[in-house]
């Protein structure tokens, strides 16, 4: 059995800012993507060719105006939905060509969602909340409640571990959304505007604690975002512009812009 301690060494002081396995495989890679919507007779390019690496164990910002594919991207690259054309490599296994049974059983044991909505259940405390993800896996009672413990523990809950989302701030509700997308240890996390609803102390908070997150359990954390505050805490930000990924020179443009 493991558990969330043993699913990575935990940093010290000398640990580098990213921690990368030597395998030199990338944790995300795409290969001109495209997703076309169809809307009646109208199409709509959401993505127009994306070619993106990103490494292991590194934490990145998606950034770009409104309905520049942001969304689309983040959900093709979990499995969400499927691009209309072109590859998507997950550690180096291509998931465009996976039967949606194994797309499903990948993202419940390896992907970690996180919205900005929280999208809690209300009816459930905290640590019910949390625990739900690993019933659905099939985790055994004792190790469930092990690793829910530990993923509230983690993100400072443990007080609050048997209140519902109601009784909560927005903060500590999405830090009860982050538990439940860490217990599971996946080796990659997708945030969708995770601190679009919170205050920019709170969303500095949690902006942190991802940071540390991945710091220490090597995870590779990509985060869909339009919060100014994220470049001091990413190791890099990408920018999706016209469906395409922009280059650092029209992101840095782009950033004096805003
Ligand atoms: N399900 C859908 N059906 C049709 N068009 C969509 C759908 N989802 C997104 N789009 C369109 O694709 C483009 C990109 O949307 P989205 O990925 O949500 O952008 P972002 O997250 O950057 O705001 C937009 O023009 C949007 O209107
Ligand atoms: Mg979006």
């Amino acid at each position: 059995m493991s558990s969330i301690s043993e699913f990575a060494p935990v940093a010290t002081a000398e640990t580098p800012k990213r921690s990368r396995p030597v395998s030199g495989v990338a944790a995300i890679e795409t290969t001109d993507l495209w997703r076309i919507y169809h809307l009646g007779s109208l199409e709509v390019a959401a993505l127009q060719g994306v070619n993106l690496r990103i490494e292991q164990g590194s934490f990145v910002a998606l950034k770009g105006r409104s309905g520049s594919g942001k969304t689309t991207l983040l959900n093709c690259i979990g499995g969400l939905d499927k691009p209309s054309k072109g590859q998507i490599r997950i550690l180096g296994e291509e998931i465009g060509g996976w039967s949606e049974r194994k797309l499903t059983e990948w993202r419940r044991m390896q992907v970690g969602f996180i919205f900005q909505s929280f999208g809690l259940m209300p009816s459930l405390s905290a640590y019910e909340n949390v625990e739900l993800i690993l019933r659905i896996s099939g985790v055994k009672g004792k190790e469930r409640h092990k690793r829910s413990v530990e993923a509230l523990d983690l993100v400072g809950l443990t007080p609050w571990m048997d209140h519902r989302p109601f009784e909560m701030s927005g903060g500590q509700q999405q830090r009860v959304a982050i538990a439940r997308s860490l217990v599971n240890q996946p080796k990659l996390i997708l945030a969708d505007e995770p601190t679009g609803e919170l205050d920019s102390n709170t969303a500095k908070e949690i902006l942190g604690l991802f940071q540390s997150i991945v710091r220490e359990r090597n995870m590779t954390f990509l985060m869909v975002t339009h919060d100014s505050l994220v470049d001091e805490f990413v190791d890099e930000v990408l920018l999706l512009r016209d469906g395409q990924v922009a280059s650092k020179l029209d992101a840095e443009e782009e950033a004096v812009e805003q």
